[in-house]
């Protein structure tokens, strides 16, 4: 809360104070805006990058409805030219929600591409660390009504508690990953090493919410932390950050003290469906 408050006050001009007075309930909202924008502008944190330069003639597929859960129009247009551009064969979502970008990643991958999205089982017992954005997430979500208003079935929904989740069937076998469920930073840093388990060594992995301030702030310096011994970056004016798997898994092997595999074979025999 003392930190909010330095927010606000750090942010304090003119307009903040008539925003503040005429529309209360958006103050929150623009401070955490604004901060973020100030943060990338000014080089603090993670530099920025676009992951993926697309050829000139590329096209890419969005749903036109947005269904919430967080991630602009923007943020998908990265996701869908990333997933165009790199071709990935197989790709793994941690927190689905309606699965607009389970949606994003089936659009804009090949026919025969495999994408796997994890979220808690329908009646979650949620432990009080979860963050209370993401509890109303989780009592909010409609688990793949974006693919099902689609028509959109060429996806496999597992249904488990990234924390308890057993990443090994999945190991070395992801080209692109997205680290989207719970946002403290426990779950984060969980995530992010199952998915650095399950990522092969020449894919990419996509975190959202990054740059945040308040409650997201600990995401943000998971990652800022970790950048210390690999490169990862944001994609400019977005809540998107970015590694390349390589770095990441000699980064948390050397963190951890424990091995990211990089050999095993994957099969969709392996790949279980909840
Ligand atoms: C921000 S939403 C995901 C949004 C989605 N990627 C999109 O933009 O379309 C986060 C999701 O993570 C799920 N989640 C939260 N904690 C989780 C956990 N411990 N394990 C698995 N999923 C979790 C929530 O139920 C929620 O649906």
């Amino acid at each position: 809360m003392l930190s909010e408050i330095a927010d606000v006050v750090s942010c304090v001009s003119f307009k903040t104070v008539a925003l503040a007075l005429r529309r209360p309930a958006q103050l929150r909202r623009y401070v955490s805006y604004c901060l973020k924008i100030y943060d990338e502008f000014a080089d603090k944190g993670l530099p920025a990058r676009s992951p993926v330069t697309p050829e000139q003639e590329a096209t890419i597929t969005l749903p036109a409805y947005h269904s919430g859960g967080g991630m602009s129009f923007a943020e998908l247009m990265i996701l869908a030219r990333t997933t165009k551009t790199r071709c990935p064969k197989t790709i793994f979502e941690m927190g689905t929600y309606n699965g607009l970008t389970t949606a994003v990643f089936i659009l804009n991958s090949a026919p025969d591409a495999v994408v796997i999205t994890l979220d808690l089982p329908p009646i979650p017992e949620l432990p009080s660390k979860h963050l209370s954005s993401d509890k109303d997430l989780i009592s909010n979500r409609r688990l793949g009504s974006v693919p099902s208003a689609l028509g959109l079935t060429r996806y496999t929904q597992l249904l488990s508690d990234s924390m308890t989740f057993d990443a090994s069937p999945y190991s070395d076998s992801v080209d692109l990953g997205l680290v989207d469920a719970a946002h403290d930073r426990l779950h984060v840093k969980n995530d992010t090493e199952k998915m650095a388990r399950m990522i092969k060594e020449d894919g990419l992995v996509f975190w959202h919410d990054y740059g945040g301030r308040g409650a997201l702030r600990p995401l943000a310096s998971y990652l800022e932390d970790l950048a210390a011994e690999c490169p990862i970056y944001r994609v400019s004016e977005t809540s998107l950050a970015w590694a390349s798997a390589r770095g990441l898994k000699a980064a948390l092997a050397k963190r951890t003290g424990l091995a990211f595999p990089h050999s095993a074979p994957f099969t969709l025999a392996n790949h279980k469906s909840a």
